[in-house]
């Protein structure tokens, strides 16, 4: 967007050349048109932001209003951003919703798979019953790391007694699916990885999963950029190849929701499978 928007300042403000008076009115014309196009994008773009912003402050409305205090949580991100990891986990009220979707199907196990620094596993662990257990798969040991030690921080880890057991196991979640094949099916699966591997996550949580399990995929709106049929964009190429797959396979029944928020607008889709 700031090429174009350089490139157009420069036009519109560059020395009209002088020549024969066709010549003048065609610059003249020309500057007018990128002038009016160059006021066209700023509003959009001071617009937007606007939204964004009133999306943020409605979520941190509702975060004060609905939510307590979370030291757990709060020092969990500072210590994510602290070593250096990215800030993408859910918001807050997203992680509520996670802890109230396992509370209310009642989940015992639950598979994660994007683990990052452990938000998204305490908002869930946090629903789960004492001997209950939560897996999280990790690409990276660096986050793998920051997880345990915020799991650990929150009162989860894969020994304590009394308390849910949580264990982030490292590698490629694609590599680690295979090897949960032999235990109890999961009750709930939330799939918040690498966006292009979606398809191949929900075949596996399927695999993985019983009658009447829920599987929930974050990110499958992206801005909007889900409804872009040309896009070149593996993440988004991901999230609707899973939701083709998805939307004809007649095992599971599906909704999704548009989120706004913190973090932008984005959206959930949430598959139970028959
Ligand atoms: N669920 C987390 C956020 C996860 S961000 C939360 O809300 O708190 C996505 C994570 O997926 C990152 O930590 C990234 O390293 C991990 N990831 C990316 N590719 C992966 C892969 N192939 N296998 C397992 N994890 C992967
Ligand atoms: C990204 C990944 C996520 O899982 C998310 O919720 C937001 C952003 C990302 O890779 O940019
Ligand atoms: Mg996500």
């Amino acid at each position: 967007m700031m090429p174009i928007l350089l490139v157009g300042a420069v036009a519109i403000l560059a020395p009209a050349a002088v020549g024969d008076s066709v010549g003048l009115w065609l610059s003249i014309g020309i500057r007018l048109a990128l002038l009016a196009a160059f006021v066209f994008v700023f509003l959009r773009m001071r617009r937007s932001h606007g939204r964004e912003r009133l999306w943020s402050k409605v979520d941190h409305f509702l975060e004060s209003s609905l939510l307590d205090e979370d030291s757990v949580l709060s020092q969990a991100i500072s210590r994510s951003i602290d070593a250096g990891l990215p800030e993408i986990q859910v918001s807050r009220m997203q992680g509520s919703f996670l802890q109230t979707t396992v509370h209310m199907i009642g989940a015992r196990r639950v598979l994660e798979i994007g683990t990052l620094g452990g938000y998204s596993a305490i908002c869930m662990a946090r629903a789960l019953p004492a001997d209950g257990v939560l897996l999280s798969l990790e690409l990276e040991p660096r986050h793998a790391e920051v997880a345990r030690k915020n799991l650990r921080a929150a009162g989860f880890d894969s020994a304590t007694s009394g308390s849910p057991r949580v264990e982030v196991l490292v590698g490629p979640a694609i590599e680690s699916l295979p090897t949960l094949q032999d235990h109890d099916p999961f009750d709930m699966v939330f799939i918040d990885a690498d966006k292009a591997n979606m398809p191949a996550y929900f075949e596996w949580a399927l695999r993985l999963t019983r009658s009447g399990s829920l599987i929930v995929c974050d990110n499958v709106v992206r801005g909007g950029r889900v409804v872009d049929d040309s896009s070149a964009d593996p993440n988004v190429v991901g999230v609707r190849t899973l939701l083709s797959v998805a939307g004809r396979e007649p095992s599971v029944s599906a909704t999704a929701l548009q989120t706004v928020g913190s973090k932008g607008y984005d959206g959930f889709a949430l598959f139970r499978v028959e």
